[in-house]
C-alpha cells in the first residue's frame, strides 16, 4: 500500500500493435477502492484521435485476419487462454487491487476468460452453417457465417476480464477486428487480457485498446462510420443512448443492461441451501453483478425465520481488503458508487422498508481508505417500492413477502428489468411452471441467480437489453453476417419461385 510513488507504472494505449500515449497528454489514476493510497497505474486519458486510430488500424487489418483460416485464429486464442491460465494468480491479484472484489472471485472472473478462450477456440473448427436441398433440381443451397468488420466494444468494470473475453474471443474467432474501451475503473485487467492475446500471436491491428471516459473514448467510438457493430455492457441509461446512435448509423449494437433479479423461495424449499444462495447472491462481488440477487421474495410461513437468519448470516461476512483471504466482501468500485448505494439505502428507509442490518460505510480497521458497505438486508419491503424496483448495484438485498408461487411470480416480474431469476423449491411441478413463466433470460432452480456459465447464452429480455446474447454459439450470430449461397448446375436459366411451378 505504497501511495503514489514515482514507481507507480504509466501504462499505454494498444494501437496498431504499439503502445502509445494519448496525444492530449492526459493520464487517469487507477486507484484501489480498497485503499486508495494505493495507485494501481497511470492510464491515457484518450479521446476521438486516438479513437480514429485504433479504428483504422483495425479496418486495415480486417482483411488478412478475415481471411486467414478459422482454425487458425482459434489456435491463437487458444494459446492466448494458456498464457492467461499460467498468469491467472497475477492477473487476479491485478484485478482484486483495481476494482476490489476478493481474491476467489478474480480468480474465477479470470477463469471465465480461459473457459471463454477453449469455448470459442472450438468453434474455429464448428462456426457451422447450414446447407439445404433447394427447391430447384441442379442446384446447390447453403448458408455461411462472415465476419462483420471492426467491432467497437465498450466494457464495464464488475467483471474486468471475463466480459471483455465474452466479446473479444468470439468476435476474433470469426474473423473480426476489434476496438476495445475499458471501463475506467478496471483498465489494467483489459490491458492483461489483451497481452495475453498478443503474446499469442494476435496479428497487429486486430485488438485495440483506447481507455479513457465514457463520452470522450465511448462516444467517438460509436459513431465512427467505420465501426460496423458495438457491443455493450452497463447501465440501461448509457444503453439507451449506445442504441440510439447506432440506430442513426446503422450499426449492429449488442446492449447488456440492468437487472433487478429476484429469488423466489418457497415454503417446501430447503432453507438452509437457500440462505447459503441468497448470502452469495446478493453480497458476493459485493452485489456489484447485474446478476446479483436484490429481491429475495419469500412465502409468508417461511417469511420472518428467513429474515431473521439471513441476517444473522449477513453479520458474520467479514469486509475488508479482498486480498486477504479471509475476507468475505470486498468494497465498492469507488466514491460514486458508494454514495449511489448509500443514497438507496435512505430511499428504503423513508419509503417505509426496515433496515434489518447493515447500509452503513464500514471504516473499521484498515476499511477507513477505502469504499466498504456493511452487507444490508431491508425487510418490509413492498413490491413498488424503489429498492424492490431500482438497481442499485451493491450490497443491498429486500425481502418481500408473497403469498403463493403464482403470487412470487407476479412480484418477480413486476420490474422493467429481466436478466436472471431463481426459484427454491423441491417441487418439480412448481419448478417447471415457474421456468415457463419468469420473465428472464436466466432461470436458476435450486441456486441463486448468479453464476453463469459461457457456453450457454447470457442476457434477458425487457430493459437488460435489446434481444442479443453473449456467451454460447448464439453469440456468434451477432458477431457474423449470414451470407446465403447458392450454386446452380444445371447449365441453363432456372428462375426460383417460377420454373419449378410450370
Ligand atoms: C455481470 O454481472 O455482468 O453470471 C456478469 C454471473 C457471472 C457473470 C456476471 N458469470 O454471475
Amino acid at each position: 500500500m505504497s501511495g503514489t510513488t514515482t514507481a507507480t507504472k504509466t501504462y499505454l494505449n494498444f494501437i496498431d500493435g504499439q503502445w502509445i500515449p494519448a496525444t492530449s497528454g492526459k493520464t487517469c489514476e487507477n486507484r484501489n477502492p480498497a485503499d486508495t493510497r494505493d495507485v494501481v497505474g497511470i492510464f491515457q486519458r484518450s479521446g476521438a484521435h486516438e479513437v480514429n486510430l485504433a479504428v483504422e488500424a483495425a479496418q486495415k487489418a480486417f482483411r488478412a485476419w478475415s481471411l486467414t483460416p478459422a482454425p487458425r485464429r482459434a489456435e491463437i486464442l487458444l494459446k492466448a487462454a494458456d498464457i492467461l491460465e499460467q498468469k491467472k494468480e497475477g492477473f487476479a491479484h491485478d484485478m482484486t487491487r483495481e476494482m476490489g472484489k476478493v481474491l476467489k472471485e478474480t480468480r474465477g472472473d479470470t477463469q471465465e476468460a480461459i473457459d471463454c478462450g477453449h469455448f470459442f477456440a472450438g468453434e474455429g473448427r464448428r462456426m457451422y452453417g447450414l446447407t439445404t436441398p433447394s427447391e430447384l433440381p441442379n442446384k446447390f443451397a447453403m448458408a455461411t457465417r462472415q465476419p462483420i468488420g471492426v467491432v467497437g466494444m465498450i466494457c464495464p468494470w464488475n467483471f474486468p476480464m471475463a466480459i471483455p473475453s465474452w466479446k473479444l474471443f468470439p468476435a476474433l474467432v470469426a474473423g473480426n477486428t476489434c476496438v476495445i474501451k475499458p471501463a475506467e475503473d478496471t483498465p489494467l485487467s483489459v490491458y492483461n487480457f489483451v497481452s495475453a492475446l498478443v503474446e499469442a500471436g494476435v496479428p497487429n491491428g486486430v485488438v485495440n485498446i483506447v481507455t479513457g471516459h465514457g463520452g470522450e473514448v465511448g462516444g467517438p467510438l460509436m459513431e465512427h462510420p467505420l465501426v460496423r457493430a458495438i457491443s455493450f455492457t452497463g447501465s440501461s441509461e448509457v444503453g439507451r443512448i449506445i442504441g440510439e446512435s447506432c440506430a442513426r448509423t446503422f450499426k449492429r449494437c449488442s446492449l447488456e443492461l440492468g437487472g433487478k433479479n429476484p429469488m423466489i423461495v418457497l415454503d417446501d424449499a430447503n432453507l438452509e441451501l437457500a440462505l447459503d444462495g441468497a448470502l452469495w447472491g446478493a453480497f458476493g462481488t459485493a452485489g456489484q453483478r447485474c446478476t446479483a440477487t436484490s429481491r429475495i421474495i419469500l412465502q409468508k410461513r417461511i417469511y420472518k425465520k428467513f429474515v431473521d437468519e439471513l441476517v444473522h448470516r449477513s453479520k458474520l461476512l467479514k469486509l475488508g481488503n479482498g486480498l486477504d483471504e479471509k475476507v468475505d466482501v470486498g468494497p465498492v468500485v469507488s466514491q460514486a458508487q458508494m454514495e449511489t448505494v448509500l443514497g438507496y439505502i435512505e430511499v428504503g428507509k423513508k419509503d417505509g422498508a426496515r433496515l434489518a442490518t447493515g447500509g452503513k460505510r464500514f471504516e473499521g480497521g484498515d476499511c477507513k481508505h477505502g469504499f466498504f458497505i456493511e452487507p444490508a438486508v431491508f425487510a418490509e419491503v413492498t413490491p413498488k417500492m424503489r429498492i424492490a424496483q431500482e438497481e442499485i448495484f451493491g450490497p443491498v438485498v429486500s425481502c418481500i413477502q408473497c403469498e403463493s408461487l403464482e403470487d412470487g411470480i407476479a412480484i418477480a416480474n413486476d420490474v422493467k428489468y429481466g436478466l436472471s431469476s431463481s426459484l427454491y423449491t423441491k417441487d418439480v411441478n412448481r419448478a417447471f411452471s415457474a421456468i415457463r413463466d419468469l420473465d428472464a433470460g436466466i432461470t436458476y432452480i435450486n441456486a441463486p441467480t448468479i453464476g453463469a456459465e459461457v457456453h450457454l447464452p447470457f442476457g434477458g429480455v425487457k430493459q437488460t437489453g435489446n434481444g442479443h446474447r453473449e456467451g454460447g454459439i448464439g453469440s456468434l450470430d451477432f458477431y457474423t453476417e449470414w451470407k446465403a449461397v447458392y450454386v446452380d448446375y444445371s447449365d441453363h436459366l432456372q428462375r426460383a419461385q417460377i420454373d419449378n411451378r410450370e
